[in-house]
């Protein structure tokens, strides 16, 4: 074809449905984790359409120093990250980022990775499918496929997509979702993917609960109603019948086991009833939404070496908030 031509003007990410998606999976799931005592969800269930939409709606309140912190690393020491990096991929690098969202994060580092591939794999494919077009008409060099896929039980890309020497990107402290012999699970998995090639990941330090305690219980109510939401989309997937109005936002930071929890607390005794299943709960009783870990310098260090990878380096804040770590897979 013609290089001139529409076609390669207006060039259109592909998407890839992997299976692992599988609506009446996600469905069980969730039922029967409704079940557990006390009731339990995993955190991908807050990423419906709007819930992916109240997360980028938290990542600008400044209670929520991560995203900042972040960004704000990458700002100061980006080329020597990009350096580290690109020692170990080779220049035009692919680039896999685990729960792209809105694909800001890594677009912000195409300017010094200029990846020839971009993956996005996200498990909210609807999100991703609009935000994939909105950077694919801003980087048209960047080959981009969207890969829907619910990394957090088993991460590996086909073969046929995936290629030797990748970099994962895997920012926002989103491994926190992970408990540590989990997030070690998965950062083999991300080993394998990158296949000789790097990971560059962003990690929340331990800090004193206060501030960890506002950012995941913001003044405007942002992160409740992000929280709450999980009950919506329970509603749709389920054809549950939770009254949103009826649930309390809770976060506290547990300093023993160094994570924030979110939990939904009924305001008073209410029976739920979704298709094939009821639970009652108890006014004051929890459902366990969420854990975020905070790490150590050093306690993250080990756990990438734990997972394989040689030569963790990174690069933190002033206030050693963040870490950004760059290491050899
Ligand atoms: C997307 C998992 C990094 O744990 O800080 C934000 C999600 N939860 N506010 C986090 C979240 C409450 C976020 N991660």
């Amino acid at each position: 074809m013609d290089e001139r031509s529409p076609r390669r003007l207006t060039r259109e990410p592909r998407l890839v449905g992997l299976d692992t998606l599988d609506r009446a999976a996600l469905a069980a799931e969730a039922a029967a984790g409704l079940c557990e005592r006390p009731a339990r969800l995993a955190p991908k269930f807050f990423y419906d359409a709007l819930g992916s939409r109240l997360f980028e709606a938290i990542t600008a309140l400044d209670a929520y120093y991560l995203t900042r912190t972040e960004r704000a690393i990458f700002d100061a020491h980006g080329r020597a990250i990009a350096a580290a990096v690109l020692a170990r991929t080779g220049a035009a690098p692919v680039m896999v980022d685990l729960g792209a969202g809105n694909g800001e994060k890594a677009a912000r580092l195409f300017p010094l990775l200029a990846p020839r591939r971009y993956f996005a794999v996200d498990i909210a494919l609807e999100h991703l499918r609009d935000a994939l077009l909105a950077r694919q008409r801003e980087h048209p060099a960047v080959e981009m496929v969207g890969v829907g896929q619910d990394f957090s039980r088993e991460f590996s890309l086909p073969a046929a997509i995936g290629a030797p020497r990748s970099l994962v990107f895997y920012p926002g402290s989103s491994i926190g979702n992970f408990a540590p012999e989990d997030a070690l699970r998965l950062l083999r998995q991300a080993r394998a993917v990158a296949a000789g090639g790097a990971l560059l990941i962003g990690v929340d330090l331990v800090k004193p609960a206060p501030l960890l305690e506002a950012a995941y219980d913001d003044e405007l109510g942002v992160t409740a109603a992000f929280n709450l939401n999980v009950l919506c989309h329970l509603n749709r997937l389920l054809g549950a019948d939770f009254a949103p109005r009826g649930w309390l936002h809770r976060a506290r930071f547990d300093g023993d086991a160094a994570r924030v929890e979110m939990h939904l607390e009924a305001r008073a005794a209410v029976t739920v009833r979704w298709r094939g299943g009821e639970r009652a709960f108890a006014a004051g009783e929890r459902i366990h939404t969420e854990n975020s870990y905070k790490w150590t310098v050093e306690a993250f260090a080990a756990l990438l070496r734990d997972a394989g990878y040689a030569q963790p380096r990174h690069w933190s804040d002033a206030a050693g908030w963040f870490a950004v770590f760059v290491a050899d897979a």
